[in-house]
């Protein structure tokens, strides 16, 4: 007769807990992922539902997941290069020097995004571009978006980068929004922040939700 075994999830969660306790620094960034849920949560709650927006910087496509839940785009284009980046500048990045398995490794986390979205790929409801940022937003027309989330390159050179060419392509009255805000990192220190105090200058309204931005365009 088969034997269920019920001790062992419980010995597994145990064993879990145990392993989150003797690493503070675990438990630390585990807290730092589920505060940065809430915030992106709410962040998506102010955002204009059932319009058209971009990601910019995709990864492996779990934000995009969440985009298409809670904001029921019309459509959604997901922007990243998928590329590993050999410059001294992206060492401590996790698409650079940190990256174990280099090309190879972004090319199948491009696949998976692929495989992941492709029933909203293939019903035209999700559009991929693998272009670096500024190269792909010279391929949207000028305020064609309600809303673009820039999360790519995260030095002060690369968020203004993204900010500049992803104004022109946002309505007017409409959102570029963004994470990593006020996050002090080893390897792009405070560049988002910088980049989006300098650029709010040109936007009617910036809203700060712990490590989100949101700057709406006059
Ligand atoms: C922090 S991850 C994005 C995480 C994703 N937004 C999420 O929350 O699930 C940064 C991504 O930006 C991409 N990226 C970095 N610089 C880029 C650039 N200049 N153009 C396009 N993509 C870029 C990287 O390939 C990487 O996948």
């Amino acid at each position: 007769m088969p034997v269920a075994d019920l001790t062992t999830p419980y010995r597994r969660r145990l064993r879990r807990t145990a392993r989150l306790l003797l690493h503070p620094t675990r438990i630390r960034r585990r807290l730092r992922w589920r505060r940065r849920a809430l915030d992106r949560n709410r962040l998506l709650s102010l955002l204009p539902k059932d319009g058209v927006c971009a990601e910019i910087g995709t990864w492996r496509g779990d934000f995009a997941a969440a985009i298409l839940s809670a904001s029921s785009p019309g459509q959604l284009y997901l922007v990243d290069s998928w590329e590993y980046r050999t410059e001294e500048k992206y060492e401590q990045a996790c698409y650079g020097g940190h990256a174990q398995a280099g090309q190879e490794g972004m090319d199948a986390m491009y696949q998976r995004v692929i495989d992941r979205f492709r029933s909203e790929i293939d019903s035209g409801r999700i559009l991929v571009q693998r272009a670096r940022s500024v190269d792909a937003a010279a391929s949207f027309s000028d305020e064609s978006l309600d809303w673009v989330y820039i999360d790519a390159d995260h030095s002060y050179e690369g968020v203004k980068r993204d900010l500049d060419a992803y104004y022109r392509v946002v309505k007017s009255g409409g959102f570029l929004a963004g994470d990593d805000y006020g996050r002090e990192d080893r390897w792009f220190g405070l560049g988002v922040t910088q980049a989006v105090d300098e650029f709010a200058g040109r936007c009617a309204e910036l809203t700060i939700i712990g490590t989100q931005f949101l700057l709406k365009k006059p």
